[in-house]
């Protein structure tokens, strides 16, 4: 199969915020118990933390961690996970049905976050509690001193504020199973009067609305506009969420679906320029995709375990064991958030240990790379810079998604300072070859590297035992000549090429 793609130094997206390879970590399962906390195990430092699961997540180079929640923090008291941990309460944890011990609070995620090499995006909660609440979390984390909150930080051991700047107004408001969930009239109108408190305490801090949970839900688009004409003078971000599900083992549907996530960053894209221009507001609001990721290998199962376990502490839940053919979906998704990178400043990959995750760990035992690790990683270490408009044509297939999905995902990236040039192309045919002819436009290219990753399985997944049987590799499909390069990208591949400039 042919392509035509060309790639102009004149005709650019946006610059890139290095945010939009954040992640997520939630109290749920076992991503922070025996995820990256546990005490004796042989590898955890002073604190408890795991030092195989650090280094793992700092070579993902994700520069943003949002906490800690997710649904969890719909019902979550931020000062039980403060002070001395013998005396933190236990409590029943109503979105997950399990036991949360307090352990982990704000201090420990946020040495974790230190040496992790990632900045911390908090969320407030916004269910169960309020604009109270809120207010004091955030005079906890960021108040240097003198005052009731930020001298009980103090006291706690952490004398410095953390100055998180990026706190997330509530989490999924729109979903009738968040605790406290709301209509859009009332959440709209709880989150600007929070938004207003916390600029009152600090006019510079970025905020996060809750947009919604997926584009199926029946409220959406409606709560777009309801929640930005609420708040939009006061917030920075509308958030919205995303899961890609493959249980009808159809890979041309499955890989459809980012057009359908294209579509929906493009619908709140215009929801907000209408109520930007219904406000008459000189303000920008963008998109935090702050949840997105494949999300259905253990779900059904996980949800039928519930109902009987009782209230476990960290159980073993959403730990989708990911396969070769989630490697295309999350190239393909990070494609579409790169191509989108004007309005889409922050994403975030759902999440980041154990639970629907790139980094796996086993009590007691190592941690190893899921096979979903690799695209993320390769994009968040060398999809720097300004994104490209590439001009694509290539054959085109019709799935319920969309009537019309390019057999070929490709985004690029122009990194001025480093002097590259990166394509990250999947192929979503089965079996044809793609041939690309990429034409380079005000470019002058040195040499190219291409990387691959493939396997002839589908099915093909990482575990504790096989850890290395998903991994990238060298390729010889991008060879330089003429006005650019040509690709020969094999059929069911994720590929990176690397100009050199
Ligand atoms: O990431 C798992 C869950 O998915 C989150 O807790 C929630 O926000 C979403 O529904």
């Amino acid at each position: 199969m042919k392509a035509r793609v060309t790639a102009s130094a004149a005709y650019t997206v946006a610059d890139i915020d290095r945010r939009l390879y954040g992640s997520f970590l939630e109290h749920l399962g076992r991503a922070v118990y025996t995820g990256i906390y546990e005490p004796g195990h042989p590898l955890a430092d002073d604190q408890g933390m795991r030092q195989d699961v650090i280094d793992l997540v700092r070579s993902l180079d994700t520069p943003i961690c949002r906490y800690p929640g997710g649904n969890f923090v719909s019902a979550y008291n931020w000062e039980d996970g403060i002070g001395p941990k013998e005396g933190r309460p236990k409590r029943l944890d109503l979105a997950w049905h399990t036991t949360e011990s307090n352990q982990v609070g704000i201090h420990e995620f946020a040495d974790w976050a230190e040496k992790a090499g990632t900045e911390m995006m908090l969320a407030v909660n916004l269910g169960s509690r309020g604009l109270d609440a809120a207010r004091a979390f955030v005079e906890y984390v960021n108040h240097p001193g003198g005052s009731y909150w930020s001298d009980l930080r103090a006291k706690n051991g952490r004398r410095d504020p953390w100055n998180c700047r990026l706190w997330c107004l509530g989490n999924e408001m729109d979903g009738p199973w968040q605790i406290g969930h709301k209509s859009a009239a009332e959440y709209g109108h709880l989150a600007n009067e929070t938004a207003k408190a916390l600029r009152g305490f600090d006019p510079t801090l970025e905020l996060v609305v809750c947009g919604s949970s997926h584009s199926n839900m029946p409220s959406y688009p409606q709560w777009e506009a309801t929640v930005l004409e609420a708040t939009y003078d006061q917030i920075d971000y509308i958030s919205l969420h995303m899961y890609f599900e493959n249980y009808e083992k159809n890979t041309a549907e499955f890989l459809a679906l980012p057009e359908k996530l294209d579509r929906y960053i493009g619908t709140v894209s215009g929801i907000i320029d209408y109520v930007k221009a219904k406000s008459r507001s000189k303000r920008d609001v963008k998109i935090s995709f702050d949840e997105w990721n494949v999300w259905y290998h253990e779900r059904k199962q996980d949800a039928e375990r519930m109902k009987t376990w009782g209230w476990p502490e960290a159980p073993r839940l959403l730990e989708d064991i990911y396969n070769f053919e989630d490697v295309l979906q999350v190239g393909c998704i990070i494609n579409t958030f790169i191509r989108r990178s004007d309005v889409v400043r922050i994403a975030c990959i759902a999440q980041l240990v154990n639970v629907i995750a790139p980094i796996m760990t086993e009590p007691g035992g190592v941690a190893w790379r899921q096979t979903i690790y690799w695209p993320f990683m390769l994009a968040s270490k060398n999809g720097r810079g300004t994104a490209l408009q590439l001009a694509v044509e290539v054959p085109t297939y019709s799935a319920a998604a969309a009537d019309r999905v390019p057999w070929l995902d490709i985004a690029g990236v122009h990194d001025a300072n480093a002097g590259t040039l990166t394509f990250f192309a999947v192929n979503r045919h089965g079996s044809e070859a793609m041939e690309a002819d990429l034409s380079l436009e005000g470019f002058a290219a040195k040499s190219v590297e291409h990387t691959i990753i493939r396997h002839d399985d589908l099915e093909a997944r990482n575990t504790r035992d096989a850890p290395e049987t998903v991994v990238p590799a060298r390729g010889n499909g991008a060879v330089l000549g003429g006005k650019g390069l040509t690709l020969t990208l094999p059929p069911y591949s994720y590929s990176m090429v690397r100009v050199a400039l």
